[in-house]
């Protein structure tokens, strides 16, 4: 402990961010990889159930409690013919993916992936290809998964065995059309015109979907934020949400600048607010644009193996790419990343941590043995399944320092999440500071007769440790000697580098 370090909270259920839209516990299952094959659909698995899906996959998925996914992708939507994917499996044809230059099978498709989506209890978030495809083939799509009966993709789909629409009610306008990377990358002004069409063409087959539009890559894009600008100059009035996305990863072996990078996700947020409000006081405009953080993670990890697979064996059916293996201090960011997007709950209306499974994932499988929880599982498991309810606006109040690349950093980043149904509330904390325990003093004046029932702490000595298929070596625990109420005073004392869950309710 040191005298100097300190975290304050008040917490008081009239201080209210917004009411949670739990859309931001979202994920991502892209065509990459072993996401798909070998991922959620493995037919020989001994898991495998009659349509092919690991059944062990599903239990860790269910388990997390995904509210949306994310789907086909990501890079690989903007080359993708989603005809291929559907219909009488034998007659579907291979394909070159050009993102990841790999050979898609097309064994699972529009069809397969929603009732695997129904197994998992999720909704769709449904991409749209706009890098080499344009408004027909978005809205014949729509029409497909969308449209009663009657008209020629929607009898396709009837024709196919599905009767009942789908009624996706999320739809993405294209990927990262802002990136050189991307098969069919764009100017601003030209997504921007696309976007609108495209946005208006589908509102007529379905005027209840939503539609988000491609945001900046990453801060680091040159074009960033006046690709926002430019997009939503063209696109306001026709388009519900805005995307960011962004992967951080401890490239210089840095611990404490690694865990301070949440706070460029915040700037990143903030920014992306602004810009959207800008262009909204220009046009006169009523609504909001919503953000929607669609990729967010760690990723780092596998970079030069993926760059060897990709440039030296190509063509291959799911090769094993975008791998990760996290360590403790990646669980400790994705946490700290969470605490950000509940912190802009009010804006920030989904989000979909980058990705589910085997991708840069919190769930990987064997071939031949089980799936298994990564690090990152658990601070997105206590998000998700705690995280549900009204965001409090907690006044934080932490000390500081600095790291190679932030100044003024907060100790202890924290946030609140109040259930008024069940009476339970949530604090979520980590102690990003690497080298003191510090006492998170949380003032409970607003919530008379709350007392704690459980603290859970993820912490470990070595920052590099990781799980496997064989070991857990990283998993929460019940601290149970760490917290001392005193009236509406809770001291909880957070073990540096640590992700704690403070659990609360009325007695
Ligand atoms: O999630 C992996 C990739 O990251 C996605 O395909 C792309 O959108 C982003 O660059």
């Amino acid at each position: 402990m040191d005298d100097k370090k300190f975290a304050r909270i008040t917490l008081d259920p009239d201080f209210q961010i917004s009411t949670i839209d739990n859309r931001i516990y979202g994920s991502f299952i892209e065509h990459l990889g072993r996401a798909v094959y070998g991922g959620i659909y493995q037919p020989e698995h001994p898991s495998a159930d009659a349509q092919g899906f690991r059944q062990d996959v599903l239990d860790l998925v269910r388990e997390i409690n995904v509210p949306i996914v994310r789907y086909p992708g990501g890079n690989f939507v903007s080359n993708f013919f989603w005809e291929d994917s559907v219909g009488p499996v034998e007659e579907r044809p291979r394909r070159l993916d050009l993102a990841w230059r790999s050979t898609e099978p097309n064994l699972i498709g529009v069809n397969e992936f929603a009732q695997w989506a129904k197994l998992a209890n999720t909704d769709i978030m449904m991409a749209v290809n706009l890098g080499t495809r344009g408004i027909d083939a978005a809205c014949n799509l729509l029409e497909y998964c969308n449209h009663p009966s009657g008209s020629q993709y929607a009898d396709l789909r009837v024709s196919h065995g599905v009767a009942e629409p789908y009624k996706i009610k999320t739809w993405c306008l294209g990927n990262e059309m802002d990136g050189p990377w991307q098969v069919g990358h764009k100017t601003a002004w030209e997504y921007g015109r696309l976007a609108d069409e495209t946005a208006k063409a589908m509102r007529q087959i379905d005027p209840e979907i939503q539609l988000v539009a491609c945001g900046s890559s990453n801060t680091g894009m040159a074009s960033y934020p006046q690709w926002e600008a430019t997009v939503l100059e063209e696109a306001y009035n026709s388009v519900d949400y805005i995307s960011l996305h962004t992967y951080y990863g401890n490239r210089i072996n840095d611990t404490a600048n690694f865990l301070a990078q949440s706070d460029d996700m915040d700037r990143f947020i903030k920014t992306v607010i602004s810009t959207c409000d800008f262009v909204k006081a220009k046009k006169r405009a009523k609504k909001d644009i919503m953000l929607s953080f669609d990729e967010w993670n760690v990723w780092f990890h596998s970079d030069a193996a993926d760059n060897d697979t990709m440039s030296n064996r190509p063509w291959a059916i799911a090769p094993h790419l975008l791998e990760d293996r996290y360590n403790f201090e990646d669980a400790l960011l994705v946490g700290l990343m969470l605490i950000t997007l509940i912190r802009h709950s009010d804006r920030v209306r989904m989000a979909c941590l980058a990705q589910l499974v085997n991708v840069i994932a919190p769930i990987m499988t064997e071939e031949n043995g089980p799936a298994w929880r990564q690090t990152i599982f658990y601070p997105y498991l206590h998000a998700s399944r705690y995280g549900r309810g009204i965001a409090l606006n907690t006044a934080q109040r932490a000390s500081r320092h600095d790291t190679k690349e932030f100044t003024d950093v907060t100790d202890v980043e924290s946030t609140a999440v109040w259930n008024p149904d069940t009476q339970e509330l949530t604090v979520f904390a980590v102690n990003r500071n690497l080298d003191f325990d510090i006492t998170l003093e949380s003032d409970l004046r607003g919530f008379p007769g709350y007392t704690l029932t459980q603290h859970i702490v993820l912490e470990h000595e070595d920052f590099k440790a990781a799980n496997s298929p064989n070991s857990q070596a990283v998993s929460p625990k019940t601290a149970n000697d760490r917290d001392e109420q005193n009236g509406a005073i809770l001291n909880s004392r957070l073990a540096a580098a640590s992700w704690n869950v403070l659990r609360l309710k009325k007695a």
